[in-house]
């Protein structure tokens, strides 16, 4: 019987403490909770303290206890080395317990950090269960960071071991991960005791003896570990995000909240059921590939899929129907940038044509605006739902979606939905005024929050207060801006910050603008982010030179992109920088980002009133025009 989304979503927000009670039922707990909602210190809300559990043992052992251990647990396919390999729910659980053991005979215990920074092979997700299978806090830092970056993750969570590859295959080219890892550690001012090293047949890492231990070596003579019970509110991981400054943002996750609103998520926000195969294309870097990849299907009783390879180009845009065929994938979710690339090489869908899609339900995307074009042809080639969905690292997972297993509602091109259970999401103005029904404002969420959302910032509670639950008392501020419309759908709209949404990577444009200033030629900078036919948005600079440079405008250019390359790594996708005389600011200095954003745009702009000289403005649309920007005319 089809529930309502209304009775399932009031409860949600009426009875928070019975709601999610009922879901956390479904999952293994060596003691009950005291409480279901810990309510005495807020902004920290924690969800079923007392209680003592282990998300490894739910996501794993369970199943096999249960007498599903012969259901496929994960499929590891990878078009750029010619590997395709299937493991039990049994063998899964087996090779994660002796990791686990491998780690624990190397002293990891309980809360040690454990860095992990791989390509998607299976280890990275072993790795990730093994952690969580003996209490040790993994903390996944994805490939596309270069060392400065890692280094600067290292310094701040202090791991006791850091788990990394020989090397990863991106576009036909070998990334040399142990280079990286090895530059980042001396870069760094904390040591980890010891590497772990998964050697790739590709590339073999030389090792130094004293640190590094190769993934089979560190099996040598380990005893499978056992699940350790944990408590609901002890961490389970901290993954890094961007912030608005260049120190990026602990995210803290605990492991009884989490398990909890995952497996719940499964079933009511996708509509699948264990057994089938879910497919998040996506890395165990982001947050959708630890909320999706590992743990939400592995909960649930699902086939995951661990992809090493691209939409396109790995080898064809054909790539994503030929798994989702060779496998039974029921549910795929990817980002739409990912459609963008396959629809700007197979634009007439002919690959899809090739391939069996019968047992295909529905697309899921998240991780930028789902826009309208994409969408639509999305559903005409694929002949499914496509369900656009909102979340962000911080929540680990939706706060707005089109739940497909409550009472899927009609689809509405631009907008992710309605909120989820659990979230109760308004709309306000800076004087924290309710606003009414189509009117755009902050995005924010009345606390408590649902359980697996984050639980404060590694070591830094101020930082977490201040950040989300200061400006407006009582709810979490998302940093996205946006309206709710007559049926209740969310439409975002933009971020209120300085984050960036480049290929579904999450960036700050502070963080860039650091590196730039770190040049000896520059004065000034600011970058903006400029609209991206695939990549939504990408990164542009804008440099003034200390006056008496005489270095080449060119070769400035230059440096700055590798710089910014070495330092902040290639997913920053930062090609384009320009040399502007000065920047546009207000007369207490503000530097106009938005105002330039909209002139690089083609976008019709005001000029600001408190602009200190507004003859600036036609200066950067003409160097913009000169690199191909600002060509629409201003109204
Ligand atoms: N390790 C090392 N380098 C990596 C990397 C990794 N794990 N992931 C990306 N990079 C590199 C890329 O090779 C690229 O380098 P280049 O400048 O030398 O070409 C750079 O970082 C930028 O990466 P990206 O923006 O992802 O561009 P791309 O050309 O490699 O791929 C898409 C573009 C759209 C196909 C890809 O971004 C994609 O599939 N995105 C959707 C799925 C997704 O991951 N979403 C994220 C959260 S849901
Ligand atoms: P991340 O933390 O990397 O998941 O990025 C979160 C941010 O991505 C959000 O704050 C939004 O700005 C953006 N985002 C994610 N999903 C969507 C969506 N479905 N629609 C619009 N923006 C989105």
């Amino acid at each position: 019987m089809t529930r309502s989304h209304s009775t399932v979503y009031q409860h949600s927000i009426d009875n928070p403490e019975s709601f999610w009670q009922e879901a956390a039922e479904e999952l293994h707990w060596y003691r009950k909770w005291d409480t279901v909602l810990d309510r005495s210190n807020p902004p920290f809300y924690r969800w079923f303290a007392g209680g003592l559990t282990n998300t490894c043992y739910n996501a794993l052992d369970r199943h096999v206890d249960e007498g599903r251990g012969n259901e496929l647990a994960v499929i590891f396919d990878s078009p750029v080395t010619g590997t395709k390999e299937r493991y039990t729910y049994r063998e899964f659980r087996d090779i994660v317990a002796q990791f686990a053991g491998a780690l624990q005979s190397r002293g990891v215990r309980k809360g040690d950090r454990v860095i992990i920074y791989m390509p998607m092979i299976p280890e990275a997700v072993v790795a990730m269960l093994a952690c969580a299978r003996i209490g040790a806090i993994h903390s996944v830092v994805f490939g596309g960071f270069a060392s400065h970056e890692l280094a600067v993750r290292i310094d701040d969570c202090k791991p006791k071991v850091i788990i990394s590859a020989s090397c990863g295959i991106e576009h036909g080219k070998v990334v040399d991960y142990k280079r990286l890892l090895d530059f980042a550690i001396e870069m760094a001012h904390f040591k980890p005791e010891i590497c772990i090293i998964r050697q790739r047949e590709q590339l073999k890492a030389e090792l130094n003896e004293e640190r590094d231990l190769s993934w089979k070596q560190s099996l040598l003579g380990a005893e499978p570990a056992q699940c350790a019970p944990l408590e609901a509110t002890d961490p389970l991981y901290i993954l890094y995000t961007s912030g608005t400054t260049g120190q990026p943002k602990g995210i803290v996750r605990d492991n009884g909240g989490h398990m909890v609103a995952l497996k719940w998520s499964m079933a009511n926000v996708y509509n699948v059921q264990p057994g089938e195969v879910y497919w998040a294309a996506s890395d165990v870097g982001w947050v959708v590939g630890h909320s999706y990849i590992v743990y939400a299907p592995l909960l649930h009783g699902c086939t995951t899929l661990i992809f090493e390879g691209k939409p396109v180009g790995t080898p064809d845009p054909g790539t994503f129907w030929r798994i989702v065929s060779e496998y039974n994938v029921s549910v795929l979710f990817t980002a739409p940038t990912a459609f963008r690339a396959i629809k700007k090489e197979d634009p007439e869908g002919r690959y899809i044509k090739n391939y069996d899609l019968s047992n295909f339900r529905t697309l899921f995307l998240a991780g930028e605006r789902a826009d309208p074009d994409t969408v639509k042809w999305a559903e005409q080639k694929l002949n499914v739902p496509v369900i656009d969905h909102w979340w962000q690292t911080e929540t680990g997972w939706a706060i707005a979606a089109n739940c497909q297993g409550i009472e899927p509602g009609p689809v509405k091109y631009g907008s992710a939905s309605r909120a989820v259970p659990g979230y109760n999401v308004q709309i306000v103005n800076q004087e924290m005024e309710v606003l009414p029904t189509g009117q755009m404002g902050d995005i924010v969420i009345k606390l408590p929050l649902p359980p697996g959302t984050m639980m404060t910032l590694w070591k830094a509670d101020n930082r977490f207060v201040e950040n989300y639950m200061t400006h407006y008392p009582g709810y979490y501020q998302t940093s996205d801006a946006g309206y709710i419309d007559e049926d209740g759908y969310i439409h975002i709209m933009s971020r209120t910050d300085d984050i960036i949404n480049v290929a579904g990577h999450r960036l700050s444009t502070g963080g860039i603008e650091a590196e730039l200033s770190e040049h000896p030629d520059v004065a000034e900078s600011a970058v903006i982010g400029v609209n991206d036919d695939l990549k939504g948005q990408i990164p542009l600079g804008f440099l003034v030179l200390n006056s008496g440079v005489d270095t080449p405008r060119s070769q400035i250019i230059r440096h700055v992109i590798e710089y910014v390359r070495e330092n902040i790594g290639p997913v920053a996708s930062f090609k384009n920088a320009v040399i502007v005389d000065r920047l546009p600011k207000t007369r207490s200095g503000k530097i106009l980002r938005g105002t330039m954003k909209k002139i690089a745009n083609g976008e019709p702009f005001d000029i600001p009133a408190t602009i200190d000289d507004p003859a600036i403005l036609e200066e950067i649309k003409t160097v913009l025009q000169s690199i191909g920007y600002a060509t629409k005319k201003k109204t």
